[in-house]
């Protein structure tokens, strides 16, 4: 069976990708920036194994280059983790740049047998949506969806994914496949956006984010891992692709489904923006902005979603 190596398996997506690729067989190699594998994962232990890579230091296990048939890149640092301090903007770039700048000088100077690289990028590319013309249930009226072809957004986000993606592009020119995922907001119970919009319901709490009418383009992360695996499996898959359910939502749906799924009563309180600036800082333009993207294009490719409205993804988060 064919090798993956996965650098960032450690985390959110990857625990879940590693575990479903050894399900199906694969043999997996996680690329992480220090072992620590009993702490990880124990129910993975078999057919995973760990290399270690430095990517400010720009070394990398290279046996685990030549052993790879696929790669699979996931790592970067967590971009809603902390406030966006001039440091913290510094490292959610470079962990992307640096990262994506070794894999390929490593596929150029290291003998191997790669056929595809498959590398996560983030909805961030787009932006706002150019209007907030929404109902006040939040279902998109007229909006425009983005889709892959659309340019890059000015903004923090959109320029990180630019170079993020910028980044990966001479893997074509090595002749081997590169898909790119543009996930969107992941919907997980291990952790990510939702915990977080649980927190509040502990208190009987259902927090409406600023209006609420802002769109979130979401994605369960079973049809993430999917969206990956097919990506893996599927020759004809190749270039950018959103990685987002087909029906995005207004924060307001999603938190009152959210409370409906885990509770009997809760009071619905709206939480306005100037405290979300407060606590977040720059950050908060991320739960505030409106980003309607379209899954049409990996939905042509043939992918079909398990989860493709809110009320079954929560259901089954
Ligand atoms: N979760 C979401 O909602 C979402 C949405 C859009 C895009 N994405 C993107 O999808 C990818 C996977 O998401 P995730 O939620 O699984 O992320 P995650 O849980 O934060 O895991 C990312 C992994 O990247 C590695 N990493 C962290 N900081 C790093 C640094 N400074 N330099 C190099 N590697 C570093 C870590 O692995 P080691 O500690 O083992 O090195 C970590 O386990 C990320 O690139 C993320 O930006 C996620």
């Amino acid at each position: 069976m064919a090798t993956i190596l996965v650098t960032g398996g450690t985390g959110l997506v990857g625990k879940a990708l590693c575990k479903a690729l050894q399900e199906r067989g694969y043999d997996i190699i996680i690329l992480t920036r220090k072992i620590k594998p009993i702490a990880q994962n124990p129910q993975l232990a078999d057919r995973i194994r760990y290399a270690e890579w430095n990517v400010d230091a720009q070394t990398i296990d290279k046996d685990a280059i030549a052993k790879a048939d696929y790669i699979v890149h996931l790592a970067g640092a967590g971009v809603a983790e902390k406030r966006w301090t001039k440091k913290r903007k510094k490292e959610i770039i470079d962990s992307r740049v640096k990262s994506g700048q070794l894999i390929v000088e490593s596929l150029r100077s290291i003998p191997n047998k790669v056929k595809a690289v498959i590398a996560a990028s983030a909805i961030g590319w787009y932006g706002a949506d150019l209007s907030l013309n929404h109902s006040a249930e939040g279902m998109g009226s007229g909006i425009r969806k983005f889709i892959e072809s659309d340019f890059s957004s000015d903004d923090f986000l959109g320029q990180t994914c630019k170079k993020w993606e910028e980044n990966t592009e001479p893997v074509n020119q090595m002749g081997k496949r590169l898909v790119k995922l543009r996930i969107g907001i992941v919907l997980s119970k291990e952790g990510g956006a939702l915990r977080e919009f649980i927190k509040p319901l502990k208190f009987g709490v259902a927090a409406i984010l600023g209006n609420g009418k802002q769109m979130v383009s979401w994605i369960h992360i079973d049809d993430l891992v999917s969206m990956f695996i097919t990506s893996v499996e599927n020759e004809h898959i190749s270039g950018v692709y959103n990685a987002v359910a087909p029906a995005p939502v207004s924060n307001k749906e999603l938190t009152l489904q959210l409370a409906k799924s885990r509770k009997k009563f809760y009071l619905p309180f709206y939480v306005p923006s100037f405290i979300l600036k407060l606590i977040l800082g720059e950050m908060s333009v991320e739960i505030l902005k409106s980003a309607t993207v379209s899954s049409a294009k990996i939905q042509q490719a043939g992918f079909s979603f398990r989860f493709p409205d809110i009320k079954t993804a929560i259901q089954h988060s």
